[in-house]
């Protein structure tokens, strides 16, 4: 199988490598496992005041394509709203990075990221206004 070129470059120079600290409250994480072949993809947003995603970053254990499906989601999701950010499809990261159909789950691993960070940071920011209720 050969991979396309932006998958190549994604894979040499994958963008927004890392981590934030979990810790934090206007950081929202994932860590999502693709079923289909154990790989695994960490991805994280940090949002700012007015619901934008301000920064992301990622850590992907597997393949060239879910690499580059990754990196190529953060830098999509810079600067977008969270809802903005969760109408993201995967169909989208297929037509980019040009994936041959054994590689759609690979685009679908980055779906479920950035949707399961969203929901990670909303969960965590209720939660916390539920608290400050609490303690008033
Ligand atoms: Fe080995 Fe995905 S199955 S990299
Ligand atoms: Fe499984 Fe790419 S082969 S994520």
């Amino acid at each position: 199988m050969t991979y396309s070129k932006k998958v190549l470059d994604h894979y040499e120079n994958p963008r927004n490598v890392g981590s934030f600290s979990s810790e934090e409250k206007n950081v929202g994480t994932s860590l999502v496992g693709a079923p289909a072949c154990g790989d695994v993809m960490k991805l994280q947003i940090k949002v700012n005041k007015k619901g934008i995603i301000e920064d992301a970053c990622f850590k992907t254990y597997g393949c060239g394509s879910a690499i580059a499906s990754s990196s190529l989601m953060t830098e999509w999701i810079k600067g977008k709203t969270l809802k903005e950010a969760s109408c993201i499809q995967n169909t989208a990261i297929v037509k980019e990075l040009n994936l041959p159909p054994v590689k759609i789950h690979c685009s679908i691993l980055a779906e479920d990221a950035i949707k399961s960070a969203i929901s990670n940071y909303y969960s965590k920011n209720i939660l916390l206004k539920k608290n400050n209720k609490k303690h008033k």
